[in-house]
């Protein structure tokens, strides 16, 4: 079977879906932003104030390349992910897309209470939300597999997109 890639904006589920999909399948979940602050030794706070978000996102490629060799492996990327279309290149050759969605009070929530993306630490997140969701609509839209998270536990995200995939208990 072929890697499962999660995508999706922030706050769309993709780690905790992950989790759960790794429960069932028993195979290991990389979370590419996990990856990069254990090589970098930074927090992406961190790497996005001291280096810049250009440099996030170069970290990001090249972290993806890496882990992308893997087999039988859960990826769970970062929102942006999806901006680069090398980045889904890669992913493609030996993953499905999927992309999680949820809606911009939903992501709010699931976010407000947490300082590590900054790009949602502004006076405004919700604008914020809104924008980057539409900036980035196109790009997630090129996913294989395209779910809703709003009122859904992980669970059922995870049984839905095995479902969707055709993985036979
Ligand atoms: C980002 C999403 C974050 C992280 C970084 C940038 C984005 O990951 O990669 O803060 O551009 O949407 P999560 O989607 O896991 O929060």
């Amino acid at each position: 079977m072929r890697n499962i890639v999660l995508t999706g904006f922030m706050g769309t589920g993709k780690t905790e879906v992950g989790r759960e999909l790794s429960h069932i399948l028993g195979w290991s979940m990389i979370d590419v932003d996990e990856e990069i602050v254990k090589a970098r030794k930074m927090t992406i706070n961190e790497i996005f104030g001291k280096l810049g978000e250009a440099a996030f996102r170069d970290i990001e490629t090249e972290m993806i390349k890496k882990i992308s060799e893997r087999r039988n492996v859960i990826i769970s990327t970062g929102g942006g992910a999806v901006l680069r279309q090398e980045n889904m290149d890669v992913l493609r050759q030996k993953g499905v897309i999927v992309c999680l969605r949820a809606e911009a009070g939903t992501i709010l929530r699931r976010t407000s209470s947490d300082n590590e993306r900054p790009l949602l630490q502004t006076g405004d997140p919700l604008a914020r939300i809104k924008e980057l969701l539409e900036i980035r609509r196109p790009f997630y839209e090129g996913a294989d597999i395209i779910l809703d998270t709003d009122e859904k536990s992980p669970l059922h995200v995870a049984e839905e997109i095995l479902e969707r995939i055709g993985w036979k208990r």
